[in-house]
């Protein structure tokens, strides 16, 4: 969710109101992904990388979720959204953090859409943190072949997140910055000069269409009617 502060600094505004915005673009987009068919949405709303901001926009950036989740919960339950964040606790202030627990607990029952939120989010920190683990709960007496490490730790990953169809990202930059870089191995890359504030139900209608007509291979051969899904993630594969 790229370029809200830019979205402020064009219209002389704090940078605070761009996250704002951000905020109401959220609640867009979450509310139109099921109606488009999608089944599993993950944003992408505070890297570990951006403890390096100032402390201010930090703070701004979690009271901002705090109210979304105050607010939303109930509208999420209602939409049948389960959410689950994703990234490390252990930084996130109390207040906010119970707040997660919150949330999650709530919107348990949902079946309509996946929401994870990634904040304190690294992608190496997960991969890292998945093979210690595996490491660790490996380590008795017995040896351990690599393929049975390998196989705990791709489990061990795939418990918080699935393989990625689709990433989008906003802002104009064209990198990955950290994010699900395992489970975005296959994903189909869809960058947008629109800033996150501006982004719209009808550009990820747009992205959705692109993705459905671009060829999946994984690594095989063309078939004649690979990825040509009816429906704009109907899958194909
Ligand atoms: C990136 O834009 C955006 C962020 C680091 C924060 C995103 C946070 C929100 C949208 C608010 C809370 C989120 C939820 C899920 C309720 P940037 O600040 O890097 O923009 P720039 O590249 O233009 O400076």
């Amino acid at each position: 969710m790229d370029g809200n502060g830019r979205w402020a600094s064009r219209r002389g505004m704090p940078r605070e109101a761009g996250h704002r915005a951000g905020v109401a673009a959220v609640r867009r987009i979450v509310h139109a992904a099921p109606t488009l068919g999608i089944r599993c949405l993950t944003l992408y709303a505070f890297s570990s990388d951006n403890w390096r901001r100032p402390a201010q926009e930090v703070s701004s950036i979690f009271e901002l979720m705090r109210a979304y989740l105050r607010l939303e919960t109930r509208r999420l339950t209602r939409s049948s959204v389960r959410l689950k964040i994703i990234g490390r606790r252990d930084r996130i202030p109390e207040e906010l953090r119970r707040e997660f627990e919150r949330a999650e607990r709530r919107t348990f029952r949902g079946l309509a859409l996946d929401l994870r939120i990634a904040v304190d989010y690294s992608s190496r920190d997960a991969i890292t943190g998945a093979a210690a683990r595996a490491t660790n709960a490996l380590c008795g007496t017995e040896p351990v072949s690599s393929e049975l490490l390998r196989d705990r730790i791709t489990e061990t990953l795939f418990e918080s997140t699935g393989e990625v169809d689709l990433l989008i990202r906003t802002g104009g930059e064209k990198r990955l910055s950290d994010f699900l870089l395992w489970e975005c191995a296959y994903a189909e890359l869809w960058f947008t000069d629109r800033m996150w504030p501006d982004f719209g139900v009808e550009d990820l209608f747009a992205a959705l269409e692109e993705y459905r007509h671009r060829e999946r291979r994984f690594g095989g051969l063309a078939t004649p009617t690979a990825n040509h899904a009816s429906s704009p993630m109907g899958g194909g594969e």
